[in-house]
C-alpha cells in the first residue's frame, strides 16, 4: 500500500508535486503560500467555468488545484471527494509521479476522503503478474488540524480493506478453506486477535450438516474458523459476532451453474469471510475497546465424488432437516449451521456477510447492501447511518412471516430454495430459522467483485464490508 504519514503545513516541500483541496468553489481564500497571485486568478477563472481540477506545471512545482465540492448531503459530499481521489489517483499514475503532499487547510473529513480514494484506487493484486505496478507509494497528508492520529487509524483501515482484496482476489487454487483459515490466521498474528481453526473431524463431531454436505463434491476438506478479539476493557458485556460466508469457490455444485460467465467469479464467494477478517484487522490494530467473535465456515461447492443431490435431506448442526433441492443455493447452508454455533456466545448482536444471491445483485445492483434482519430498530439506523458514512449504503428487506411458506419442504424442516420470487428473502428467512439473537444479514453480492472499474473500486475484490463495520463499530464506542 501507499505509504501514508501526516505532515505538518510548515513543512510541505514546495518542490514536491502538491494537490491542494480548496476551501471554496469560486478560488477565494486560497493559500499564496504555493500559488503567486496571477495562478490564483486563473484558478478562480478555471473554477468559475465548471473546470473541478487545474493543474499548474511548472519546472519548479507541480500543483492540481480541485475546487471544493458540494452535493445535499455530507455524507453525499465526503463521497465525491473519494471519487475525485481516485481520478487524480489514474492521473497522477499516468504523470508517473511516485510521492504526493495532499493538503487541505482545515477541514479532516474531505481531506482524508480525498486521500481514501487515492489509496483505494491505487489497490493492484501483483502476485502474479510482474513489471506493471502503479508509480505512488508515498502520500503525506497535510492541514493546519493535527491529524496524526487519524491518518494512523486510516492507514490500518485501508490496509484491512487491501488484505480483504487480496484474498478475494486469489483463485481457489492457491486459497482453498484450509489456505483461507491459515492467511486468516496470519492476519491475526499481525493485527492481535486469535485463532482457532477446527478441521474436517472436529467439525463432524460438531455435527455441521450444512458445511458437511456442501463439502462431499470436494477434494478438498472444510474448515470453520473461529476469530476471537478481547480487549481489556470491553464497552460491550456480550461479544458481537461477525460470521462471513467462506465458500473458497462456488460452481454451484450438481446443480452446476448454468451460462457463459456466470461461474467466471464465484472465486469471490469467499468475500462475506474475508470482510470478516478485514474488519477484525482493523478493530485489533486499531485497539477499539470491543469484544468480537467471528465464525468462518469455509469450503468449495463442487459437483465431484460424493456431492450432494437435489433431493438429498440434511441435518443441520441445531438437528433441523433441510431438503436440498438446489446444490448452488449453499451459502445459506454452511451460515446456518454458523449462525447456530453462535449462540453459545449469547451474543449481544450477530451480523453476517455474504454474497448470498444473485437476487439481492439483480435488485440493488453495486450501489448497495441488501440488509435484512431481527435486530431492533436502533441498531438498524446506527447500521444504516454508518452504510452512509462510509457510502457503503444499506437497504432493508423485509422479513414478513408471509415469506415463511416459500421454504416450507413437505418432507422436512425447511427446503432450502423458495420460488422465482423475492430469492434475497427467501435466503434471510431461511438462515433466519438459525438464529436466537439480535441477528442481521448483509447479502453483498452486487458489490464485493467488480468486472471493470467503478471509482475506487478496481477490477477484482472491492473490499465492501470492512469500513461499514469498522465504522458500524467505532460509533458504538462514542456512543
Ligand atoms: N454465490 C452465489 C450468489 C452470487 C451470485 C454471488 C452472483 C455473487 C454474484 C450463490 O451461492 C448462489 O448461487 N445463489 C443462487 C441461489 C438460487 C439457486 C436459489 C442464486 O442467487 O442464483
Ligand atoms: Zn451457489
Ligand atoms: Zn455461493
Amino acid at each position: 500500500m501507499a505509504i501514508l504519514e501526516f505532515l505538518p503545513s510548515k513543512e510541505i516541500n514546495l518542490s514536491g508535486v502538491l494537490i491542494y483541496l480548496a476551501e471554496t468553489q469560486e478560488g477565494q481564500n486560497l493559500i499564496s503560500t504555493f500559488l503567486t497571485q496571477e495562478e490564483i486568478n486563473f484558478i478562480g477563472s478555471q473554477f468559475k467555468k465548471g473546470i473541478e481540477v487545474v493543474e499548474i506545471h511548472t519546472p519548479h512545482k507541480t500543483i492540481f488545484i480541485l475546487s471544493s465540492l458540494n452535493a445535499e448531503s455530507n455524507d453525499d459530499i465526503v463521497e465525491k471527494y473519494r471519487r475525485k481521489g481516485a481520478a487524480l489517483c489514474h492521473r497522477l499514475t499516468a504523470l508517473k509521479h511516485t510521492s504526493v503532499t495532499i493538503f487541505k487547510e482545515n477541514s479532516a473529513d474531505t481531506l482524508l476522503a480525498f486521500t481514501e480514494g487515492i489509496v483505494l484506487a491505487n489497490y493492484q493484486f501483483l502476485k502474479y503478474k510482474s513489471g506493471t505496478k502503479n508509480s505512488l507509494t508515498k502520500l503525506f497528508v497535510s492541514s493546519e488540524l493535527n491529524l496524526t492520529d487519524k491518518v494512523a487509524e486510516l492507514t490500518i483501515l485501508l490496509d484491512a480493506v487491501y488484505k480483504t482484496r487480496d484474498l478475494v482476489n486469489e483463485p481457489v487454487l492457491f486459497l482453498t478453506a484450509e489456505q483461507l483459515s491459515k492467511e486468516i490466521e496470519t492476519i491475526g498474528k499481525e493485527a492481535g486477535f486469535s485463532t482457532e481453526i477446527f478441521n474436517k473431524s472436529k467439525i463432524q463431531s460438531l455435527k455441521m450438516g450444512g458445511l458437511l454436505a456442501v463439502n462431499e463434491g470436494s477434494p478438498n476438506p472444510p474448515t470453520f474458523t473461529i476469530l476471537e478479539y478481547k480487549p481489556k476493557n470491553p464497552i460491550n458485556k456480550n461479544p458481537i459476532v461477525l460470521v462471513g460466508k467462506g465458500v473458497v469457490y462456488d460452481t454451484g455444485g450438481l446443480s452446476l451453474k448454468p451460462t457463459e460467465h456466470s461461474m467466471d467469479m464465484m472465486k469471490c464467494d469467499m468475500a462475506g469471510a474475508a470482510a470478516v477478517a478485514g474488519a477484525f484487522y482493523a478493530v485489533a490494530k486499531n485497539n477499539l475497546p470491543i469484544h468480537l467473535i467471528g465464525l468462518i465456515p469455509a469450503t468449495e461447492n463442487r459437483p465431484g465424488g460424493n456431492a450432494i443431490t437435489p433431493g438429498d435431506i440434511i441435518t443441520m448442526h441445531n438437528g433441523k432437516t433441510v431438503e436440498v433441492l438446489n446444490t448452488d443455493a449453499e451459502g445459506r447452508l454452511i451460515l446456518a449451521d454458523a449462525l447456530s454455533y453462535a449462540k453459545k456466545y449469547d451474543p449481544e448482536l450477530v451480523i453476517d456477510l455474504a454474497t448470498l444471491t444473485g437476487s439481492a445483485a439483480r435488485a440493488i445492483g453495486k450501489e448497495a447492501i441488501v440488509f435484512m434482519g431481527t435486530a431492533d430498530e436502533t441498531t438498524k439506523k446506527e447500521f444504516t447511518k454508518a452504510g452512509f458514512e462510509t457510502f457503503e449504503r444499506l437497504v432493508e428487506f423485509p422479513l414478513w412471516e408471509d415469506y415463511d411458506q416459500y421454504i416450507q419442504s413437505d418432507i422436512a424442516d425447511l427446503k432450502n430454495i423458495g420460488g422465482n420470487e423475492a430469492g434475497a428473502i427467501t435466503a434471510g428467512k431461511f438462515m433466519q430459522h438459525f438464529t436466537s439473537y439480535p441477528w442481521l444479514h448483509l447479502d453483498i453480492a452486487g458489490g464485493a467483485f467488480m468486472t471493470s472499474p467503478f471509482h475506487y473500486w478496481v477490477k477484482g475484490g472491492t473490499g465492501l464490508g470492512v469500513k461499514l463495520l469498522y465504522n458500524f463499530l467505532k460509533n458504538k464506542i462514542n456512543q
